[in-house]
Protein backbone atom coordinates (compact mmCIF):
# COMPACT_ATOMS: atom_id res chain seq x y z
CA UNK A 1 0.00 0.00 0.00
CA UNK A 2 1.43 3.56 -0.20
CA UNK A 3 3.03 5.77 1.87
CA UNK A 4 3.30 9.72 1.98
CA UNK A 5 6.13 11.07 3.37
CA UNK A 6 6.58 14.72 4.41
CA UNK A 7 9.43 16.57 5.51
CA UNK A 8 7.71 19.33 7.40
CA UNK A 9 8.87 22.81 7.66
CA UNK A 10 8.68 24.30 4.29
CA UNK A 11 5.95 27.67 3.85
CA UNK A 12 3.54 26.99 1.14
CA UNK A 13 3.55 29.99 -1.78
CA UNK A 14 1.54 29.67 -4.46
CA UNK A 15 -1.85 28.62 -6.68
CA UNK A 16 -3.82 25.53 -5.86
CA UNK A 17 -6.75 24.53 -8.53
CA UNK A 18 -9.54 23.18 -6.87
CA UNK A 19 -11.47 20.17 -8.46
CA UNK A 20 -14.92 18.67 -8.99
CA UNK A 21 -16.15 17.77 -5.98
CA UNK A 22 -16.10 14.38 -4.97
CA UNK A 23 -19.83 14.04 -2.77
CA UNK A 24 -21.46 15.39 -5.80
CA UNK A 25 -19.72 13.61 -8.46
CA UNK A 26 -20.82 10.72 -7.02
CA UNK A 27 -24.66 11.99 -6.85
CA UNK A 28 -24.40 13.11 -10.50
CA UNK A 29 -23.38 9.62 -11.62
CA UNK A 30 -25.94 8.01 -10.02
CA UNK A 31 -28.18 10.31 -11.56
CA UNK A 32 -27.36 8.83 -14.63
CA UNK A 33 -29.45 5.33 -14.51
CA UNK A 34 -32.54 7.51 -14.60
CA UNK A 35 -32.08 8.07 -18.16
CA UNK A 36 -31.21 6.03 -21.48
CA UNK A 37 -29.70 9.48 -23.37
CA UNK A 38 -26.33 10.58 -22.30
CA UNK A 39 -25.23 12.51 -18.84
CA UNK A 40 -22.09 14.30 -19.58
CA UNK A 41 -20.06 15.45 -16.41
CA UNK A 42 -17.86 18.19 -16.67
CA UNK A 43 -15.36 19.27 -14.19
CA UNK A 44 -15.06 15.36 -13.00
CA UNK A 45 -13.02 14.81 -10.32
CA UNK A 46 -10.41 11.50 -11.05
CA UNK A 47 -10.59 9.67 -7.48
CA UNK A 48 -10.89 6.25 -6.14
CA UNK A 49 -14.24 6.89 -5.22
CA UNK A 50 -15.40 8.29 -8.68
CA UNK A 51 -13.68 4.65 -9.80
CA UNK A 52 -15.61 2.44 -7.56
CA UNK A 53 -18.78 3.87 -8.62
CA UNK A 54 -17.91 3.85 -12.25
CA UNK A 55 -17.48 -0.21 -11.77
CA UNK A 56 -20.56 -0.43 -10.37
CA UNK A 57 -22.45 1.45 -12.28
CA UNK A 58 -20.81 -0.46 -15.29
CA UNK A 59 -22.22 -3.60 -13.85
CA UNK A 60 -25.49 -2.35 -13.57
CA UNK A 61 -25.42 -1.08 -18.01
CA UNK A 62 -23.94 1.99 -17.61
CA UNK A 63 -21.13 2.50 -20.64
CA UNK A 64 -18.85 5.03 -19.10
CA UNK A 65 -16.27 7.14 -20.96
CA UNK A 66 -13.24 9.20 -19.14
CA UNK A 67 -12.31 11.92 -21.10
CA UNK A 68 -10.23 14.93 -21.04
CA UNK A 69 -12.68 17.82 -22.25
CA UNK A 70 -11.52 21.57 -23.64
CA UNK A 71 -11.94 22.18 -19.86
CA UNK A 72 -10.63 19.52 -17.86
CA UNK A 73 -11.97 16.33 -16.92
CA UNK A 74 -15.23 14.48 -18.29
CA UNK A 75 -17.40 11.78 -17.80
CA UNK A 76 -19.84 10.37 -20.24
CA UNK A 77 -22.44 8.00 -18.76
CA UNK A 78 -25.17 6.48 -20.85
CA UNK A 79 -27.28 3.81 -19.41
CA UNK A 80 -29.44 2.54 -22.28
CA UNK A 81 -30.74 -0.31 -20.16
CA UNK A 82 -30.53 -1.24 -16.80
CA UNK A 83 -29.27 -4.50 -17.55
CA UNK A 84 -28.99 -6.03 -13.83
CA UNK A 85 -30.59 -3.79 -11.01
CA UNK A 86 -28.21 -5.86 -8.22
CA UNK A 87 -25.39 -3.87 -6.18
CA UNK A 88 -23.16 -6.39 -4.71
CA UNK A 89 -21.37 -6.28 -1.29
CA UNK A 90 -18.11 -6.23 -2.84
CA UNK A 91 -18.58 -2.89 -4.70
CA UNK A 92 -21.23 -0.90 -1.84
CA UNK A 93 -18.44 -2.22 0.66
CA UNK A 94 -16.07 0.06 -0.69
CA UNK A 95 -17.77 2.62 -1.09
CA UNK A 96 -21.11 3.48 0.96
CA UNK A 97 -22.04 6.08 -1.27
CA UNK A 98 -22.60 3.42 -3.84
CA UNK A 99 -25.72 2.95 -1.75
CA UNK A 100 -27.54 5.82 -3.77
CA UNK A 101 -28.01 3.57 -6.94
CA UNK A 102 -31.09 2.43 -5.05
CA UNK A 103 -33.25 5.07 -6.04
CA UNK A 104 -32.76 5.43 -9.45
CA UNK A 105 -33.11 1.68 -9.84
CA UNK A 106 -36.29 1.47 -8.26
CA UNK A 107 -37.54 4.01 -10.09
CA UNK A 108 -36.45 3.40 -13.26
CA UNK A 109 -37.14 -0.66 -13.52
CA UNK A 110 -39.64 -0.79 -10.60
CA UNK A 111 -37.03 -2.96 -8.78
CA UNK A 112 -33.51 -3.64 -6.87
CA UNK A 113 -31.51 -5.58 -4.98
CA UNK A 114 -28.39 -3.49 -3.44
CA UNK A 115 -26.43 -4.43 -0.53
CA UNK A 116 -26.39 -2.40 2.84
CA UNK A 117 -23.17 -0.42 3.35
CA UNK A 118 -22.55 -1.77 6.57
CA UNK A 119 -20.61 0.51 9.18
CA UNK A 120 -17.52 2.19 8.76
CA UNK A 121 -14.64 3.88 10.78
CA UNK A 122 -16.61 7.10 11.91
CA UNK A 123 -19.20 5.27 13.34
CA UNK A 124 -22.49 3.10 13.03
CA UNK A 125 -24.04 5.09 10.11
CA UNK A 126 -27.35 3.39 9.34
CA UNK A 127 -29.52 3.42 6.11
CA UNK A 128 -32.81 3.91 7.90
CA UNK A 129 -33.98 7.28 6.28
CA UNK A 130 -33.06 5.99 3.29
CA UNK A 131 -35.13 2.72 3.37
CA UNK A 132 -38.19 5.19 4.79
CA UNK A 133 -37.74 7.61 1.60
CA UNK A 134 -38.37 4.76 -0.80
CA UNK A 135 -41.31 3.35 1.57
CA UNK A 136 -42.75 6.57 1.46
CA UNK A 137 -42.83 6.98 -2.08
CA UNK A 138 -44.59 3.42 -2.47
CA UNK A 139 -42.12 0.90 -2.30
CA UNK A 140 -41.81 -2.29 -0.68
CA UNK A 141 -38.85 -2.83 1.17
CA UNK A 142 -37.55 -6.50 2.66
CA UNK A 143 -34.19 -7.05 4.19
CA UNK A 144 -32.47 -10.29 3.44
CA UNK A 145 -28.88 -11.79 3.94
CA UNK A 146 -27.37 -8.02 4.18
CA UNK A 147 -29.24 -6.93 0.69
CA UNK A 148 -32.26 -4.47 0.47
CA UNK A 149 -34.84 -5.81 -1.84
CA UNK A 150 -37.03 -3.09 -3.10
CA UNK A 151 -40.15 -3.65 -4.90
CA UNK A 152 -42.38 -0.75 -6.63
CA UNK A 153 -43.45 -2.59 -9.88
CA UNK A 154 -46.40 -0.17 -10.69
CA UNK A 155 -43.82 2.79 -10.26
CA UNK A 156 -42.93 5.40 -7.38
CA UNK A 157 -45.78 7.62 -5.90
CA UNK A 158 -45.15 11.36 -4.92
CA UNK A 159 -45.49 12.32 -1.64
CA UNK A 160 -44.21 14.22 1.61
CA UNK A 161 -41.29 13.36 3.26
CA UNK A 162 -40.58 14.82 6.75
CA UNK A 163 -37.41 14.10 7.75
CA UNK A 164 -36.98 13.95 11.22
CA UNK A 165 -33.13 15.03 11.64
CA UNK A 166 -31.10 16.46 8.08
CA UNK A 167 -29.26 13.75 6.37
CA UNK A 168 -27.19 14.74 3.47
CA UNK A 169 -27.43 11.35 1.37
CA UNK A 170 -31.14 10.52 2.43
CA UNK A 171 -32.62 14.58 0.95
CA UNK A 172 -30.03 13.46 -1.97
CA UNK A 173 -31.49 10.00 -2.47
CA UNK A 174 -35.12 11.24 -2.00
CA UNK A 175 -34.26 13.29 -5.11
CA UNK A 176 -33.15 11.11 -6.99
CA UNK A 177 -36.14 8.68 -6.42
CA UNK A 178 -39.17 11.18 -6.62
CA UNK A 179 -38.39 12.98 -9.98
CA UNK A 180 -39.56 9.96 -12.29
CA UNK A 181 -42.60 9.31 -9.38
CA UNK A 182 -45.94 10.14 -10.52
CA UNK A 183 -46.91 13.10 -9.21
CA UNK A 184 -45.88 15.49 -6.56
CA UNK A 185 -43.00 15.15 -3.84
CA UNK A 186 -42.30 17.51 -1.24
CA UNK A 187 -39.57 17.17 1.50
CA UNK A 188 -39.44 19.00 4.65
CA UNK A 189 -36.42 19.34 7.27
CA UNK A 190 -34.27 18.64 4.12
CA UNK A 191 -30.55 19.14 4.10
CA UNK A 192 -28.98 22.54 2.55
CA UNK A 193 -25.86 21.48 1.66
CA UNK A 194 -24.62 23.41 -1.95
CA UNK A 195 -24.44 19.75 -3.14
CA UNK A 196 -28.54 19.32 -3.18
CA UNK A 197 -28.05 22.10 -5.51
CA UNK A 198 -25.85 21.15 -7.84
CA UNK A 199 -27.61 17.59 -7.91
CA UNK A 200 -31.25 19.50 -8.24
CA UNK A 201 -29.97 21.66 -11.14
CA UNK A 202 -28.03 18.46 -12.91
CA UNK A 203 -31.49 16.92 -12.71
CA UNK A 204 -33.59 19.83 -13.70
CA UNK A 205 -30.95 19.73 -16.79
CA UNK A 206 -32.35 16.36 -17.65
CA UNK A 207 -35.49 17.45 -17.77
CA UNK A 208 -36.75 16.77 -14.19
CA UNK A 209 -39.01 19.40 -11.91
CA UNK A 210 -36.89 20.41 -8.89
CA UNK A 211 -37.37 23.25 -6.82
CA UNK A 212 -36.26 24.49 -3.23
CA UNK A 213 -33.13 23.00 -3.28
CA UNK A 214 -30.89 24.71 -0.81
CA UNK A 215 -33.51 24.78 1.41
CA UNK A 216 -35.13 22.94 4.20
CA UNK A 217 -38.14 22.51 1.84
CA UNK A 218 -37.64 21.05 -1.19
CA UNK A 219 -40.47 20.17 -3.93
CA UNK A 220 -40.46 17.90 -6.93
CA UNK A 221 -43.19 17.45 -9.59
CA UNK A 222 -42.64 14.02 -11.20
CA UNK A 223 -42.02 13.68 -14.94
CA UNK A 224 -42.87 10.41 -17.17
CA UNK A 225 -38.93 10.72 -18.47
CA UNK A 226 -35.50 12.66 -17.98
CA UNK A 227 -32.83 12.99 -21.16
CA UNK A 228 -29.29 13.44 -21.34
CA UNK A 229 -27.48 16.86 -20.43
CA UNK A 230 -24.20 18.18 -19.86
CA UNK A 231 -23.67 19.50 -16.46
CA UNK A 232 -20.13 21.01 -14.73
CA UNK A 233 -19.56 19.25 -11.58
CA UNK A 234 -19.40 21.71 -8.50
CA UNK A 235 -15.84 22.80 -6.92
CA UNK A 236 -15.15 20.63 -4.00
CA UNK A 237 -15.78 23.25 -1.18
CA UNK A 238 -13.96 20.34 1.05
CA UNK A 239 -10.32 20.10 -0.87
CA UNK A 240 -10.92 24.08 -0.81
CA UNK A 241 -11.15 24.05 3.18
CA UNK A 242 -8.41 21.13 3.21
CA UNK A 243 -5.98 23.50 1.65
CA UNK A 244 -7.21 26.77 2.99
CA UNK A 245 -6.35 25.02 6.52
CA UNK A 246 -2.95 23.53 4.97
CA UNK A 247 -1.82 27.05 3.54
CA UNK A 248 -2.64 28.40 7.41
CA UNK A 249 -0.49 25.61 9.25
CA UNK A 250 2.77 25.92 6.88
CA UNK A 251 2.87 29.47 6.71
CA UNK A 252 3.02 31.39 3.43
CA UNK A 253 0.69 32.70 0.77
CA UNK A 254 -1.75 30.50 -1.45
CA UNK A 255 -4.54 31.18 -3.63
CA UNK A 256 -6.96 28.96 -3.99
CA UNK A 257 -8.59 28.76 -7.58
CA UNK A 258 -11.87 27.36 -9.30
CA UNK A 259 -13.86 27.42 -6.26
CA UNK A 260 -15.81 29.62 -4.22
CA UNK A 261 -15.26 31.12 -0.82
CA UNK A 262 -18.92 31.14 0.01
CA UNK A 263 -19.30 27.48 0.61
CA UNK A 264 -16.82 27.56 3.42
CA UNK A 265 -17.70 31.07 5.21
CA UNK A 266 -17.94 28.94 8.65
CA UNK A 267 -14.26 27.99 8.09
CA UNK A 268 -13.05 30.76 6.50
CA UNK A 269 -14.65 32.90 10.32
CA UNK A 270 -12.98 30.41 12.60
CA UNK A 271 -9.41 30.59 10.49
CA UNK A 272 -10.00 34.92 10.95
CA UNK A 273 -10.45 34.14 14.79
CA UNK A 274 -7.38 32.41 14.79
CA UNK A 275 -5.63 34.99 13.60
CA UNK A 276 -5.27 33.67 9.85
CA UNK A 277 -5.66 36.07 6.71
CA UNK A 278 -8.26 35.09 4.05
CA UNK A 279 -9.30 37.10 1.15
CA UNK A 280 -11.83 35.95 -1.18
CA UNK A 281 -11.95 36.93 -4.46
CA UNK A 282 -14.13 35.95 -7.89
CA UNK A 283 -12.17 32.37 -8.24
CA UNK A 284 -11.79 31.36 -4.72
CA UNK A 285 -9.88 32.95 -2.42
CA UNK A 286 -6.26 34.01 -0.63
CA UNK A 287 -4.96 32.47 2.74
CA UNK A 288 -2.15 34.40 4.32
CA UNK A 289 -0.07 33.66 7.18
CA UNK A 290 3.21 34.87 8.06
CA UNK A 291 4.84 33.16 11.44
CA UNK A 292 2.63 34.70 13.97
CA UNK A 293 1.34 32.36 16.47
CA UNK A 294 -2.38 30.91 16.01
CA UNK A 295 -4.99 31.35 18.60
CA UNK A 296 -7.11 28.72 19.99
CA UNK A 297 -10.48 28.59 18.94
CA UNK A 298 -13.47 26.94 19.99
CA UNK A 299 -15.18 25.05 17.15
CA UNK A 300 -19.05 23.15 16.85
CA UNK A 301 -19.70 20.94 13.59
CA UNK A 302 -23.26 20.71 12.45
CA UNK A 303 -25.04 20.54 9.14
CA UNK A 304 -24.81 23.32 6.25
CA UNK A 305 -24.33 26.23 6.33
CA UNK A 306 -22.28 25.43 9.58
CA UNK A 307 -18.85 24.16 10.34
CA UNK A 308 -18.89 21.23 7.96
CA UNK A 309 -17.51 17.63 9.76
CA UNK A 310 -15.51 16.78 6.74
CA UNK A 311 -13.30 20.04 7.72
CA UNK A 312 -13.00 19.50 11.72
CA UNK A 313 -10.11 16.82 11.64
CA UNK A 314 -8.29 19.27 9.31
CA UNK A 315 -8.87 22.46 12.00
CA UNK A 316 -7.69 20.58 15.21
CA UNK A 317 -4.51 19.55 13.07
CA UNK A 318 -4.51 23.32 12.99
CA UNK A 319 -4.97 23.95 16.59
CA UNK A 320 -2.41 21.93 17.88
CA UNK A 321 -0.07 24.56 17.18
CA UNK A 322 -2.16 27.37 18.36
CA UNK A 323 -1.69 29.55 21.80
CA UNK A 324 -4.38 28.08 24.59
CA UNK A 325 -7.20 25.15 24.35
CA UNK A 326 -9.48 24.80 21.92
CA UNK A 327 -12.78 22.80 22.42
CA UNK A 328 -13.96 20.46 19.15
CA UNK A 329 -16.97 19.47 19.49
CA UNK A 330 -18.30 16.80 16.74
CA UNK A 331 -22.42 17.01 16.33
CA UNK A 332 -22.83 14.62 12.98
CA UNK A 333 -20.79 11.75 14.01
CA UNK A 334 -20.17 9.80 17.04
CA UNK A 335 -17.11 8.15 16.44
CA UNK A 336 -14.86 11.07 14.38
CA UNK A 337 -12.08 11.45 16.42
CA UNK A 338 -9.84 8.95 15.39
CA UNK A 339 -6.88 11.58 14.06
CA UNK A 340 -6.16 12.39 17.47
CA UNK A 341 -4.30 9.98 18.94
CA UNK A 342 -2.54 9.93 15.72
CA UNK A 343 -1.99 13.64 15.71
CA UNK A 344 -0.34 12.95 19.61
CA UNK A 345 1.91 10.99 17.72
CA UNK A 346 3.36 14.20 16.41
CA UNK A 347 3.38 15.66 19.73
CA UNK A 348 -0.09 17.14 19.94
CA UNK A 349 -2.01 17.42 23.03
CA UNK A 350 -5.14 16.32 22.65
CA UNK A 351 -7.96 14.24 25.05
CA UNK A 352 -11.31 13.45 24.16
CA UNK A 353 -14.08 13.24 25.93
CA UNK A 354 -17.00 11.79 24.32
CA UNK A 355 -17.77 14.05 21.19
CA UNK A 356 -15.65 16.76 22.17
CA UNK A 357 -11.91 17.27 22.11
CA UNK A 358 -9.70 19.48 24.15
CA UNK A 359 -6.38 20.77 21.65
CA UNK A 360 -3.84 22.45 24.21
CA UNK A 361 -1.36 23.96 21.60
CA UNK A 362 2.34 22.83 22.03
CA UNK A 363 4.93 25.03 20.98
CA UNK A 364 5.85 22.34 18.10
CA UNK A 365 5.19 19.24 16.63
CA UNK A 366 7.56 16.33 15.31
CA UNK A 367 7.31 13.85 12.63
CA UNK A 368 6.34 10.65 13.14
CA UNK A 369 4.86 7.68 11.53
CA UNK A 370 0.98 7.73 11.48
CA UNK A 371 -1.76 5.59 10.00
CA UNK A 372 -4.88 7.08 7.78
CA UNK A 373 -7.73 6.42 9.48
CA UNK A 374 -10.77 7.48 7.41
CA UNK A 375 -10.73 10.80 4.08
CA UNK A 376 -10.55 13.63 6.30
CA UNK A 377 -8.83 12.01 9.31
CA UNK A 378 -5.61 10.82 6.58
CA UNK A 379 -5.26 14.96 5.39
CA UNK A 380 -5.20 16.16 8.91
CA UNK A 381 -2.21 14.37 9.33
CA UNK A 382 -0.67 15.10 5.83
CA UNK A 383 -1.66 18.69 7.08
CA UNK A 384 0.13 18.90 10.72
CA UNK A 385 3.10 16.79 8.89
CA UNK A 386 3.94 20.41 6.65
CA UNK A 387 4.36 21.85 9.68
CA UNK A 388 5.98 19.43 12.10
CA UNK A 389 9.88 19.05 12.39
CA UNK A 390 11.40 16.21 10.38
CA UNK A 391 9.89 13.65 8.71
CA UNK A 392 5.90 12.39 8.86
CA UNK A 393 5.43 9.17 7.30
CA UNK A 394 1.16 8.80 6.31
CA UNK A 395 0.69 5.02 6.15
CA UNK A 396 -2.42 3.02 4.06
CA UNK A 397 -3.05 6.43 2.14
CA UNK A 398 -5.68 4.69 0.01
CA UNK A 399 -8.37 6.77 2.07
CA UNK A 400 -6.70 10.12 0.75
CA UNK A 401 -6.98 8.92 -2.80
CA UNK A 402 -10.36 8.47 -2.07
CA UNK A 403 -11.05 11.80 -1.95
CA UNK A 404 -8.48 14.24 -2.92
CA UNK A 405 -7.05 14.54 -6.35
CA UNK A 406 -3.21 14.42 -6.88
CA UNK A 407 -2.45 15.79 -3.61
CA UNK A 408 0.84 15.25 -3.85
CA UNK A 409 1.04 17.28 -6.82
CA UNK A 410 -0.90 20.01 -5.39
CA UNK A 411 0.72 20.34 -2.44
CA UNK A 412 4.51 20.17 -4.40
CA UNK A 413 3.72 22.55 -7.01
CA UNK A 414 3.41 25.14 -3.47
CA UNK A 415 6.72 24.16 -2.29
CA UNK A 416 5.52 21.24 0.54
CA UNK A 417 8.16 18.57 0.66
CA UNK A 418 6.09 15.66 0.08
CA UNK A 419 6.27 12.50 -1.72
CA UNK A 420 4.57 9.12 -2.36
CA UNK A 421 6.01 6.27 -2.05
CA UNK A 422 4.69 3.48 -4.11
CA UNK A 423 3.67 -0.04 -2.39
CA UNK A 424 1.34 -2.63 -3.25
CA UNK A 425 -1.90 -3.91 -3.52
CA UNK A 426 -5.19 -1.19 -2.45
CA UNK A 427 -7.87 -2.02 -0.05
CA UNK A 428 -11.30 -0.01 0.74
CA UNK A 429 -13.81 -0.04 3.77
CA UNK A 430 -15.73 2.98 3.91
C1 LIG B 1 -22.45 12.97 3.62
C2 LIG B 1 -21.08 13.13 3.05
C3 LIG B 1 -20.03 13.13 4.17
C4 LIG B 1 -20.38 14.19 5.21
C5 LIG B 1 -21.82 14.03 5.68
C6 LIG B 1 -22.27 15.15 6.61
C7 LIG B 1 -21.20 12.05 0.89
C8 LIG B 1 -20.77 10.92 0.03
N1 LIG B 1 -20.79 12.02 2.16
O1 LIG B 1 -22.51 11.71 4.26
O2 LIG B 1 -18.76 13.38 3.60
O3 LIG B 1 -19.53 14.04 6.32
O4 LIG B 1 -22.72 14.03 4.54
O5 LIG B 1 -22.11 16.37 6.02
O6 LIG B 1 -21.86 12.96 0.44
N2 LIG B 1 -28.06 8.93 9.53
C9 LIG B 1 -28.96 8.02 10.06
N3 LIG B 1 -29.78 7.33 9.21
C10 LIG B 1 -29.73 7.49 7.85
C11 LIG B 1 -28.80 8.42 7.32
C12 LIG B 1 -27.97 9.12 8.18
O7 LIG B 1 -29.05 7.84 11.28
O8 LIG B 1 -30.49 6.82 7.13
C13 LIG B 1 -27.16 9.69 10.44
C14 LIG B 1 -25.69 9.43 10.20
O9 LIG B 1 -25.24 8.27 10.87
C15 LIG B 1 -25.07 10.69 10.72
C16 LIG B 1 -26.10 11.76 10.38
O10 LIG B 1 -27.31 11.06 10.14
O11 LIG B 1 -24.91 10.63 12.11
C17 LIG B 1 -25.78 12.60 9.17
O12 LIG B 1 -25.45 11.76 8.09
P1 LIG B 1 -25.70 12.16 6.57
O13 LIG B 1 -25.97 13.63 6.50
O14 LIG B 1 -26.71 11.24 5.99
O15 LIG B 1 -24.28 11.89 5.95
P2 LIG B 1 -23.92 11.06 4.64
O16 LIG B 1 -24.90 11.37 3.55
O17 LIG B 1 -23.67 9.66 5.00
Amino acid sequence: MDRIAITGGARLQGEIPISGAKNSAIKLMAASLLTEDTLRLTNMPRLADTRFLGKLLQRLGTEVVESEGEDGPETLLRTREIVSAIAPYDLVRQMRASFNVLGPLVARTGQAKVSLPGGCTIGARPVDLHLKVLETLGARIDLHEGYVYAQAPRGLSGAHIDFPFVSVGATEHAMLAAVLADGETTITNAACEPEMIDLANCLNAMGAKVSGAGTSAIRIQGVGRLHGATYAVMPDRIETGTYAVAAAMAGGEVRLTRTRSDFIQALIDKMVEAGVEVTPHNDGLTVRRNGALLKAVEVETGVYPGFATDLQAQFMALMTLADGESVIKENIFENRFMHAPELSRLGADISVQGGEARVRGVASLEGAQVMATDLRASVSLVIAGLAAHGETMVNRVYHLDRGFERLEEKLGACGANIRRIKGDGEGGED
